[in-house]
């Protein structure tokens, strides 16, 4: 067994306040978070909000990941706690803007997804991601990421799967209710993975967000689930040795068994 402790932070970022998003985070990891957890993952674009009026309200809530108030808040509590954090981050870079994730932990900032499969609106303030599908070592764990709407494509998480993660960190900011946190613990047992769906709550003008942030585990139990619409954060140590196991009965494994000979046309 090599037993690990998840979890979430659930809540609402501040549009464009990056101060009382911090001052909100602040009181909760004093309330819920200590030394036993490993790794945290809170929702997208967890440093800007979402539902920008306008391309200037997206430019002007984003960051580097060089120069961020956010991560270096993350940072200060990852070091504080000695712990692993994935945030949804709104990502400056030069003159675009990606709708990123960082991953950060107790030495500092390590790396950043940046979200393939655009949603929406989404498509008029951000670029789509140009990184691929990176995965990390934190220690006892291989991480990747994907980002809410990503969760549509099953590719992204078995090409995840195939690069050897145990778990899949999924900030999220899902609006359409209930169905990804219904999926979710199949792309988990499909790919024998945890997943860390961390979805926020709250409603910005016409947009409601949908809670019910899911932890996910490698046989499609759902682990934790939050409520639709409180601040939670969710806990479950979990056995990676589970994930690391592919066999879906004594004679058949999720990757040995695949018919690569005839799955050309997903990548045409
Ligand atoms: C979403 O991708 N934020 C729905």
């Amino acid at each position: 067994m090599t037993t690990i402790s998840i979890g979430f932070i659930q809540f609402a970022p501040k549009l464009n306040n990056l101060a009382s998003t911090i001052q909100t985070l602040e009181q909760l990891f004093q309330d819920y978070v200590d030394p036993t957890i490993d790794l945290l993952v809170l929702p997208e674009l967890g440093n800007s909000g979402y539902n920008f009026p306008s391309p200037e309200v997206a430019w002007v809530s984003s960051e580097t990941v060089t120069k961020s108030l956010f991560i270096d808040y993350l940072v200060g509590q990852a070091e504080k706690y000695n712990l692993h954090i994935v945030s949804g981050f709104n990502e400056r870079s030069g003159d675009k803007l990606y709708n990123s994730a960082v991953l950060v932990g107790p030495t500092g900032y390590i790396g950043r997804y940046r979200k393939l499969h655009l949603f929406l609106n989404e498509k008029d303030f951000f670029e789509p991601g140009n990184l691929g599908l990176p995965i990390f070592d934190i220690g006892q764990a291989q991480i990747g990421m994907l980002v809410c709407f990503d969760w549509v494509f099953p590719e992204a998480w078995r090409v995840l799967a195939l690069k050897g993660v145990d778990i899949i960190c999924h900030p999220s900011n899902l609006v359409l209710p209930g169905l990804c946190q219904s999926t979710v613990p199949s792309h988990a047992l499909m790919n024998h993975v945890y997943v860390i769906t961390a979805n926020r709550i709250g409603t910005e003008e016409n947009l409601t967000f949908t809670g019910l942030s899911t932890i996910a585990g490698p046989t499609g139990q759902v682990l934790y689930q939050a409520t639709q619409t409180n601040v939670e954060v969710g806990l479950v140590d979990v056995d990676l040795s589970e994930a690391r196991d592919k066999a879906i009965t004594a004679r058949n494994d999720l990757f040995a068994d695949r018919r690569v000979d005839v799955y050309g046309d997903l990548v045409s």
